[in-house]
C-alpha cells in the first residue's frame, strides 16, 4: 500500500482520515478524488494542502474514464471510498443521488478495481445497513442487513456489491461499518454541529419527536483509527463494525452541547418526527476489538469536544449556514416548527 485514492475525501470523516494518515504515515501518497457536492469542501483539508504527498482531483466516482485515468495517472494501488450522499433526511426528500452514487458509483469504483488489478478495495459503510434494532442486542457483522431508509438502502446495497466482487472476481476488499460520527468538519446538516451552531447563536434546537433515540455517537478520529487498522489488519472479504458499544439518547447529547456551551435548556424544541426514524442503532464491536482496537473517547467526552471545535472555528461553519443551507433548512424544518 503506498498511493491511496480516498474517494469522498473532502467530506467530513474523509477529510479527518486523509489528515489522520499523512500525520502517521511518511511514505503514503494521498489522492482525494472527490465531487465537491455542497457537503464536500475544501476547507477541511487546508492543512494538509501544501503537503507534497497529497493531491486533489476533482471528479465524479459515478465517470468510469474519470476514475480509471485518475487511478492510472497516480499508479494507485488502494481506493478507500468515502463518497456517499449521507444525510437521512434528504434522501428522504429526493433520493436519486443517493442511489446513483452510493449503488451505481460504488460499482464504478469496484470495476476499475478489479479491471486494473489494485492491491485493495475499502468500503465505508454504515451500523445504518442493520436497521432499527430491537433494546437487548447489539448486531454483528453477519446479521442480515434490514436498512430502513433510502440512504440506509443505498449503504446496504454497496456492501452487497462489494461482497459480490470478493467472491465472484476473487477482489480484495473489506468493509467497515461505523456507528455515528462528530468532530470537526461535519457539514451542519447533521444534528451534532446544527445543535451546537443553532446554539451558539440562541437559536431553537429541533428535536425530533421525543428525544429518546440511541445512538452511538462517536469521535472521529476514534473511527479514522480503526479504519487504518482493519486496512492494514483486516481480513479480506470481512466487514468490522466500528462504534463505541455504549449508547446515547438524543435528549442526553443534546443536554450535553447545551452545558458545555453555557445555553438554557428551553432551547430545546421538540418537532415532528423523521419518516421512519431507526429508534435505536447498537453495534457489536468485539470483532474489531479483536484486532486490537478501542476508542479513545467516550460519547460524552466525544459530544462536548466536538461542540467546543464548533464554537471555537466559527470561519469553518457560519459561511456555509450562511449560504446555500438556508434554503435546506427552511425546507427540512419550515412546516416542522409549525407542528412543534
Ligand atoms: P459527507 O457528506 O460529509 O461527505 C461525503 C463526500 O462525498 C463529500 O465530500 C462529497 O462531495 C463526496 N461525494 C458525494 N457524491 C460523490 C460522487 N458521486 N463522486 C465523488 N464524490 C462524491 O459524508 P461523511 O459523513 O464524511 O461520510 C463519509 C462516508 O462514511 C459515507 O460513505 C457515509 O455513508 C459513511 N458513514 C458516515 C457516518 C457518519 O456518522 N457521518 C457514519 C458511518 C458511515
Ligand atoms: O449511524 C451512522 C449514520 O449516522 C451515518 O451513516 C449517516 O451518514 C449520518 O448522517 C448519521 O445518520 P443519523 O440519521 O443517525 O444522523 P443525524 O445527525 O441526521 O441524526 C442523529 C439523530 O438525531 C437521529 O436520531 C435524528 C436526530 N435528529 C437529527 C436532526 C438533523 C434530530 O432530533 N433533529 C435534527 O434536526
Amino acid at each position: 500500500m503506498k498511493n491511496i485514492l480516498v474517494t469522498g475525501g473532502a467530506g467530513f470523516i474523509g477529510s479527518n482520515f486523509v489528515i489522520y494518515l499523512l500525520d502517521k504515515y511518511d511514505d503514503y501518497n494521498i489522492v482525494v478524488y472527490d465531487k465537491l457536492t455542497y457537503a464536500g469542501n475544501l476547507d477541511n483539508l487546508l492543512d494538509v494542502s501544501d503537503d507534497p504527498r497529497y493531491a486533489f482531483v476533482r471528479g465524479d466516482i459515478c465517470d468510469p474514464v474519470a476514475v480509471e485515468e485518475v487511478i492510472q495517472q497516480y499508479e494507485i494501488d488502494t481506493i478507500v471510498n468515502f463518497a456517499a450522499e449521507t444525510h437521512v433526511d434528504r434522501s428522504i426528500m429526493n433520493p436519486d443521488a443517493f442511489i446513483q452514487t452510493g449503488v451505481y458509483g460504488t460499482y464504478v469504483l469496484l470495476e476499475a478495481a478489479r479491471r486494473l488489478g489494485l492491491e485493495r478495495y475499502h468500503q465505508i459503510s454504515t451500523d445504518e445497513v442493520y436497521g432499527h434494532i430491537p433494546s437487548g442486542y447489539s448486531s454483528v457483522e453477519t446479521d442480515k442487513l434490514d436498512p430502513r431508509s433510502p440512504y440506509a438502502a443505498s449503504k446496504a446495497s454497496g456492501d452487497l456489491l462489494v461482497n459480490s466482487y470478493f467472491i465472484t472476481y476473487d477482489l480484495p476488499v473489506t468493509i467497515t461499518r461505523g456507528s455515528n460520527n462528530i468532530g470537526p468538519y461535519q457539514y451542519p446538516e447533521k444534528v451534532l454541529p446544527l445543535f451546537t451552531t443553532n446554539a451558539l447563536d440562541g437559536l431553537p434546537l429541533p428535536v425530533y419527536g421525543d428525544g429518546r433515540q440511541m445512538r452511538e455517537y462517536q469521535y472521529v478520529v476514534d473511527h479514522c483509527e480503526a479504519i487504518d487498522l482493519v486496512l492494514h489488519k483486516g481480513q479480506l472479504g470481512e466487514a468490522y463494525n466500528i462504534g463505541t458499544g455504549v449508547e446515547m439518547e438524543n435528549l442526553e447529547m443534546v443536554e450535553i452541547i447545551l452545558d458545555t456551551l453555557g445555553q438554557p435548556r428551553d432551547l430545546i424544541h421538540h418537532v415532528k418526527d423523521r419518516e421512519g426514524h431507526d429508534r435505536r442503532y447498537s453495534l457489536n464491536i468485539d470483532k474489531i476489538r479483536g484486532l486490537g482496537w478501542e476508542p479513545t473517547h467516550s460519547p460524552a467526552e466525544a459530544v462536548a469536544k466536538t461542540a467546543r471545535w464548533y464554537r471555537d472555528n466559527e470561519w469553518w461553519w457560519r459561511k456555509i449556514k450562511e449560504g446555500d443551507f438556508k434554503e435546506y433548512y427552511e425546507k427540512q424544518y419550515g412546516h416542522r416548527w409549525q407542528n412543534a
